[in-house]
């Protein structure tokens, strides 16, 4: 068997490492994979963006099955255009993809068919969402731009001119390109916060294991937003009771939907919710594997992914088993000096044995057999253990052995998680 995985972060290596388990896979093709992945795959060096050159290189290669990790590629249409040059895809259709292409649609799409989430309003006029912003009282609002934004498009505002701010810089300076044709504002939610991945077959949907992300740069949830530090798996807030809730209001209702609409979802629907005190809300919707949630997920995974994977495709969820284990995962990502603004790269990383935990690259190159940084989030490290609290003491010990210049990790991931566990919690 003859597999390309799309992408080079951190997800993708994950997904690499659990398909590289598979004795009767050959040979992985990383597009373009990263310094990490080197031994493990044959990188080549398309983007994931290049949707056409990795279609003709498929057909090439005949490779028996496209693994597409990240976003970009999924809402330009890629699984589409391997299914029809009749090439296995995971991933959904573009048409599918839209539940993260464009928050608009994902709104409507909850509206519609009853689906828990925050209450909002559409804007498509620069004026009309200004008056709105000027004329409000309450900071009690989150701003996002429609379509996909690398993950900065969306702004909670603490004063009335950064969200002035915010609308001008979308709506009128475009940062965010085409992106900002229209704005979400929508209700601000509080609450924990949980990812859950699923598997969905256009019909059949299965939960895999609840996790938390650590979206902030810093302890404590201090400092800005970025693609994630770090993440536990279970996360102790998503409790028997939740999960019964999220799947009558939310996870099957969401997949018949999107099934009802001719937009049936194939690959892996990623749920972000908010326990709210009013119970849980869709956050938002994302078309594939959380990153670094994946880090944390899949390693939890018994089952074969590759068998998944087809299952997933061809619509025979309901049929497979798919098992995880009743273990925790801890993952702590290390980033580059500057991360999550502008950021140092260059950087040679060396690291020592690490016994008990893996580490997944993100953003590192492999030059004469060195490796070096290349990217803000740089590598995570994740430990699995019978319980959170060693887990977590695996993975910090790993990472101990990681150094770069520069290097900086958050110092208490799941620290939170814990102490929710002695509170009682799940
Ligand atoms: P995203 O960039 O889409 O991953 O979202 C960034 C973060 O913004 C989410 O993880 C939440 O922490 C926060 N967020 C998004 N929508 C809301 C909301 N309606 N209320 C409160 N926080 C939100
Ligand atoms: N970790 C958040 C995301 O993958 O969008």
């Amino acid at each position: 068997m003859k597999i390309i995985i799309v992408g080079g972060g951190g997800r993708e290596h994950a997904l690499l490492k659990a398909l590289g388990k598979n004795p009767g896979i050959e040979t992985i093709y990383a597009l373009p994979g990263n310094g990490g992945m080197v031994g493990e795959a044959l990188l080549v060096d398309i983007a994931a963006t290049e949707v056409e050159a990795i279609r003709d290189f498929a057909c090439q290669k005949a490779v028996d099955l496209v693994v597409v990790g990240p976003e970009a590629p999924l809402t330009l249409g890629l699984v589409d255009l391997l299914t029809e040059a009749g090439i296995l895809a995971f991933g959904p259709r573009k048409n599918a993809a839209l539940v993260e292409g464009s928050k608009v649609f994902a709104k409507e799409l909850m509206r519609k068919y009853g689906i828990p989430t925050a209450e909002y309003m559409v804007f498509a006029d620069h004026g009309e969402a200004l008056n709105f912003v000027q004329n409000r009282e309450e900071l009690d609002y989150v701003i996002k731009a429609d379509g996909l934004a690398a993950g900065k498009g969306v702004i909670i505002p603490q004063t009335r001119e950064e969200a002035v701010e915010a609308i001008n810089a979308i709506m009128a300076e475009r940062v965010f390109g085409a992106s900002g044709n229209r704005v979400v504002i929508e209700e601000l939610l509080t609450g924990p916060e949980v990812t859950m991945l699923t598997f969905c077959d256009g019909k059949t949907v299965v939960p895999m294991v609840s996790s938390m992300d650590h979206k902030r740069v810093g302890d404590g949830d201090e400092g800005p937003n970025t693609g994630g530090m770090g993440v536990i798996a279970p996360n102790p807030y998503y409790t028997e009771e939740i999960h019964r809730y999220c799947w009558e209001h939310i996870y099957r209702p969401t997949v018949q939907a999107l099934e009802k609409e001719g937009r049936p979802f194939q690959g892996c629907l990623y749920f972000g919710l908010m326990l709210t005190p009013a119970g849980p809300k869709v956050i938002e919707y994302n078309c594939r594997f959380g990153d670094p949630e994946a880090q944390a997920v899949l390693p939890l995974l018994k089952t074969d992914l590759l068998q998944v994977l087809k299952a997933t495709i061809q619509g025979r969820l309901a049929k497979v088993p798919v098992d995880f284990s009743s273990a925790h995962a801890a993952c702590v990502m290390a980033a580059s000096k500057g991360y999550p603004g502008d950021y140092e790269t260059g950087w040679e990383i060396s690291m020592g044995e690490l016994a008990d935990a893996v580490v997944y690259h993100s953003g590192t190159a492999s030059r004469n057999g060195k490796l070096y940084t290349a990217g803000g989030r740089v590598l995570g490290v994740t430990a699995t253990a019978p319980d959170l609290e060693a887990a977590i003491g695996k993975a910090y010990r790993g990472m101990g052995k990681i150094h770069f210049p520069g290097m900086h990790y958050r110092r208490d991931i799941g620290q939170r998680a814990l102490e929710k566990r002695k509170d009682g919690g799940a």
